[in-house]
């Protein structure tokens, strides 16, 4: 009898505690969603080919510095993350071998995260991307498709 005294008298204790630990942890994890970062998203998905600092590898990889697709149409630039870039089109004068992946995989915050992050950094000063736009852009993307 008196163990189950202790049972009942535990999970009295217990479910309270386990509530508040719930509630506790439920607006950080909403936090951490929130807060996508576009640096946070370059260092995975762009810096392995476009380095640190932007710089690109030579003949290779494109540099992300002051170049006509990141500071110019955004559309364009939007394109460049969903599709991937394969052409063999000079980038201000250079051509690179290597072939960059379609990353529509990414949301369209993260996309907008990781552009601005681009647009802003590097030496570069433009406006911000937003996910709106990135979500447009998408939508005729698969219009075409
Ligand atoms: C596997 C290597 C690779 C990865 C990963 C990669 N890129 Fe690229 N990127 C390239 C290559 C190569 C080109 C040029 C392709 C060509 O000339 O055919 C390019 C072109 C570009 C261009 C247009 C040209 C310029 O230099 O302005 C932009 C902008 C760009 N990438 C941004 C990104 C962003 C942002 C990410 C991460 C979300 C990313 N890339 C991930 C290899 C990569």
């Amino acid at each position: 009898m008196k163990k189950y005294i202790m049972v009942i008298g535990c999970l009295f204790c217990c479910v309270p505690l386990l509530a508040q630990v719930k509630t506790k942890a439920k607006p950080r994890h909403v936090a951490g969603l929130a807060l996508i970062s576009g640096k946070g998203i370059y260092e995975k998905y762009c810096l392995t080919c476009h380095q640190a600092d932007g710089g690109g590898v030579p003949n290779m990889n494109p540099p992300l510095i002051k170049t006509s697709y990141v500071l110019g149409n955004k559309i364009r630039l939007i394109k460049v993350v969903l599709n991937g870039f394969s052409e063999n089109v000079d980038i201000d004068g250079e051509s690179y071998s290597n072939v960059m992946p379609s990353h529509d995989f990414l949301k369209d915050q993260e996309i907008a995260a990781v552009l601005t992050y681009v647009r802003k950094n590097f030496t570069n000063k433009a406006g911000p991307v937003t996910a709106a736009q990135v979500k447009a852009v998408r939508a005729t993307n698969k219009k075409k498709a």
